[in-house]
This record gives C-alpha cells, structure tokens and sequence, in this order.
C-alpha cells in the first residue's frame, strides 16, 4: 500500500510516498528556515504564503521521485494538527482534493503520533507497551503507550518546549535560526562540566518539565561575564545548558519506564536529533537494559514519511477519517482520526 503523506503544521512544506508504513520511496522537504531567520522565528502568515506556493510543485515532484503518478497512490495521510492553523489548512485542502478527485481512503494524522512513527520507517512496526519521549519546537511530552493508539500523558513542560528553549538560548547566543542544531554543534566543542546550571523539577517531583529557570540562568551568566570585562566561553555556556536540559529529559524518560514496568523507549521529535540527548538516553537505558528505539536525525525534525507511516497503521486498521475535518492547532494526543472504514 502506498501512502502520499503531506505535513504543513509549521515552517516545512513537505510531501512523501511510503509503502506498507516502512519503505520512503520518496520524502521531500522544502524549508522555509531562510524566509523565517530575520524574524528570529516562524512568523504563521509568511509561512503560510510559503507552503502554497511550495505544496503543488511538491507533490508531483514526490510522486514522481517515487515512481508513481497519482493514480498509484493507494491512500492518502495528512498533519490536522496541532500546528499553525493556516498553515496545516495549506496541507489539508491539498490532501482533501487528491482525495476527491482519486477516490482514494483518507486519514487524518497528528503529527505527534507522525513523530512516534518515524520510528517504525527505521525499525518496522515496534510493538507496545513502550514510553515515548516527544521533544520538538513546540512539544515536551512523556507519554505510556500500553497499546496501539492509547495514548496516556504522564508529564509535559509547563513552560517552554526544548525546541524553542534550545531556540532562544541560541539567539542570545548570536547563533541564528534554528538554533537547536547549531547550539548542539557548538557545545561539541565545550565542556559540559564548566557552568552547573539549574536543573529543574527532578524525576522525584513529577514528570513535568520546566527550562524557563534554566534559561534566565543561561542569560544571568553571560551578562555577568560581560559585565565582569570577561568574554563569556560561548562553547561551555552552549555545552552546560544543553548537559542541564538533556540529564533531566533522560532522568524523567528512564524513571517512567520503569514506573510503567516498559522495556522499551522511543524518541521523537526535532530535538531527538540532539547529539547530547541520544548518547546519554543510550547510554542510561543501556545500564538498565532497556530497549532504545530513535529514528535517524532526518527523520526527527518534520517531515512527511513519518505523517504517511503513522497513517498507514490507522488505515490498515480500517480507520478513515471525514473529507470534512478541521485543522486543528492544539489537536490532542489523544485524538482518533476515524469514522469506521
Ligand atoms: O519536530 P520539529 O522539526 O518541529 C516541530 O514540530 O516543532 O522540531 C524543531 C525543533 C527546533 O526547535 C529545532 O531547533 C530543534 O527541533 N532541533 C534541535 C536539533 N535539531 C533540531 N535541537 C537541539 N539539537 C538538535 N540537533
Ligand atoms: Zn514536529
């Protein structure tokens, strides 16, 4: 079966075809990072504009990458939230008119449970229970997974999400946009042990997190450095943060993995690209003998395999979702994107 994925919840327009949820035949991403840098980050009406002139010339780029014309696609997946709301709108009405004119079966993803799947493209269907930890620009969650498509949330950031906090440290850093990568390449060449900065709400507490602390930390320090005549060792501020962040991202995954008596964790979302994060979740879950599942770092921030592998599952299910659903910007995990097939 071979699914037409689209995903437009944000700052990339991106279309792909996948077969049976596992075999990218084909995943183009057109990023509008550049349109947003000056802004210092994605402003919703010039990535909209971006994603309609972008979604057309896409999509028969991505069939044609795969092989395939249109009367080939077998089913169609589509982001419906959460996400800007003009932009996934982009997305949706592309996919509702392929949907139309080929009469082909249609399902809703969020992009969110697109995140999970992008594990299954690397490593096949990957069997629950597992603890999923979902780490993007816009969500922190930690979230027990007993079975397929049951979705319990046991914490999320009270404040900023790890993407945007790993945004925003970068910006004051003078780094650019977006930070998160070029933050991570930078505290390569730090020292991680330099600044103790404040770790928050530890795995004893809750499974909540918080990096607004942290954050006003990171920026009291370099002030007072400047302040102080010195210059501040950008490499060790970008390593002590990113060491703050991650120790307690892993801390709280490893602990509601055993709370919840799973052997198995996966990671998704943009920031599971992060160098720091995927070496000490290996390294802890390998202590305790857990099974670690992360999807390649292309395959972590947005794109479009993971929406059409994740619609995949819902569609071998017989699952089926109304030409008349709505985006939805704070679309719940929880949301099931069916009327019966
Ligand atoms: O999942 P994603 O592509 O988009 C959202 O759904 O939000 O995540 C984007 C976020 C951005 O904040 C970006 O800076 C961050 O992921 N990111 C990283 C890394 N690569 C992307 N953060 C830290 N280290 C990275 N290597
Ligand atoms: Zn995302």
């Amino acid at each position: 079966m071979k699914v037409l994925g689209i995903e437009t919840s944000c700052d990339e327009t991106a279309v792909a075809v996948v077969e049976d949820g596992r075999t990218i035949l084909s995943n183009l991403i057109s990023s509008q990072a550049r349109l947003h840098e000056r802004f210092g980050g994605v402003v919703p009406e010039v990535a909209s504009r971006a994603h309609l002139e972008t979604i057309n010339p896409l999509l028969t780029m991505a069939l044609a990458e795969a092989g395939i014309w249109f009367g080939d696609v077998d089913g169609v997946a589509v982001t419906v939230g959460p996400g800007l709301v003009g932009a996934l709108l982009v997305g949706l009405a592309a996919a509702k008119a392929v949907v139309v004119a080929l009469d082909v079966p249609f399902v809703g993803v969020n992009h969110l449970e697109g995140h999970i799947y992008a594990n299954m493209l690397e490593h096949g269907p990957v069997t629950e229970p597992y603890v999923t930890f979902l780490v993007s620009g816009g969500h922190t969650m930690l979230v027990h997974v007993p079975e397929p498509h049951v979705y319990e949330l046991l914490g999320q950031t009270l404040d900023d999400a790890a993407g945007e906090a790993f945004d925003k440290v970068a910006r004051f850093l003078g780094l650019g946009f977006p930070g998160g990568p070029l933050l991570d390449a930078l505290a390569q060449k730090g020292d991680r042990e330099a600044i103790r900065f404040p770790r928050a709400l530890s795995e004893q507490d809750s499974y909540d997190f918080s990096l607004s602390g942290l954050k006003t930390a990171v920026v009291r320090y370099v002030k007072a450095e400047r302040a102080a005549g010195r210059k501040p060792p950008t490499e060790d501020v970008a390593a002590s943060f990113q060491e703050a962040v991650v120790e307690v991202q892993v801390a709280k995954t490893i602990a509601a993995a055993a709370d919840k008596g799973v052997r198995k964790i996966l990671l998704g979302g943009g920031v599971g690209a992060n160098t720091r994060l995927r070496e000490l979740m290996a390294e802890r879950a390998g202590e305790r003998g857990l099974e670690l599942l992360i999807p390649p770092p292309e395959l972590c921030t947005d794109n479009a395999a993971m929406i059409a592998s994740a619609g995949f599952y819902r569609l071998q299910r017989g699952e089926r979702t109304d030409l008349e659903v709505a985006a939805s910007p704070s679309l719940p995990l929880s949301w099931a994107p069916s009327i019966a097939g």
